[in-house]
């Protein structure tokens, strides 16, 4: 018997022809096939394409000497690949930095392979005057691979700053450079401060953390000295970039982190926190790509 031309069994319960019901799985399919694809391109771009932000720090305090010098900040490095190295430090190059200030995490604690660290610092120091802390991966190694590539670092020329200090210098001209590996008491940093030449009026501090920032400025004011330009990494962008958010997720700050990317402010102090250039272990990041940092300093008012 048919209905209308159409056999009875062409019609389901609900109502809809085979072939409507048909044509209705094909459209979510491909509709669910494009948001994949489109996922997909986003989790390449995220996690290959290396973006470049540029900052400006002015300030009155900085000697002349300084003014118009380019720094680039690496962070979070994690072991990457010998290709990605050629194609990360080909950017840096770009940039023809002054300085180069890489921010921890240049090895990868699960990752535990060197040799990709290893010939990012010997091809990095190539390029400027390299000064590294070290951030939570570096600290996890083992004692003979901190030991690796911290040698790694002094025979490359790269300055390791441990809880310690160096001074930069333009002619006469002098910035302070510190650089922490952990959380420090005002008591901690006069200690280390104790020999800080004097007519350093600028303060530049690399720390992995980004979340100490407060602690980091309220700390070395109470220390006579004070952080004036922070710089920072850790957070990876909070891994899964969120609309009007820091991110999803950031290791020490927790969901919604309130440092994960670019520029921000405490008081009269700046701190400029990385997205990173790599992964840590085997996460992966989303809507939030690898991050080269690039602050030009100048003297003069904000
Ligand atoms: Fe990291």
């Amino acid at each position: 018997m048919s209905i209308a031309g159409r056999t009875s069994n062409e019609y389901n319960a609900d109502g809809l022809s085979g072939v409507k019901k048909n044509t209705r799985r094909r459209r979510v399919i491909f509709i669910i096939a494009i948001i994949l694809l489109a996922l997909l391109a986003e989790l390449l771009r995220s996690n290959l394409y290396i973006s470049v932000d540029e900052y400006l720090y002015m300030s009155n305090d900085l000697p002349a000497g300084f003014s118009g010098v380019k720094i680039v900040q690496i962070s979070d490095y994690h072991n990457s690949g010998e290709g990605f190295c050629d194609r990360l430090l080909s950017k840096v190059k770009l940039e023809s930095p002054d300085y180069i200030f890489i921010t921890g995490d240049t090895a990868d604690s699960i990752c535990t392979d060197l040799k990709a660290a290893e010939g990012f610092l010997e091809k990095v120091s190539k390029i400027a005057d390299c000064y590294l802390v070290w951030g939570n991966h570096d600290l996890a190694l083992s004692l003979d691979d901190q030991k690796r590539l911290k040698d790694c670092c002094v025979n490359n020329g790269i300055t390791v700053l441990e809880n310690s200090y160096a001074v930069l210098e333009r002619g006469s001209d002098k910035v302070l450079l510190v650089g922490t590996d952990q959380s420090m008491d005002s008591t901690q940093v006069e200690r280390m401060f104790g020999s800080v030449p004097k007519g350093c009026k600028t303060v530049i501090w690399l720390h992995h953390y980004p979340e100490d920032f407060k602690d980091i400025v309220d700390v070395s004011e109470k220390a006579g000295i004070g952080a004036d330009l922070v710089f920072s990494g850790h957070a990876h962008g909070g891994l899964i970039g969120i609309p009007f958010a820091e991110g999803l997720y950031a290791p020490g700050q927790g969901f919604f982190p309130e440092y994960a990317s670019g520029r921000y402010e405490y008081g009269s102090s700046v701190m400029l926190v990385s997205r990173g250039v790599g992964n840590s272990g085997y996460t992966k990041r989303l809507f939030n790509s690898l991050h080269l940092v690039v602050c030009e300093l100048k003297s003069g008012k904000k």
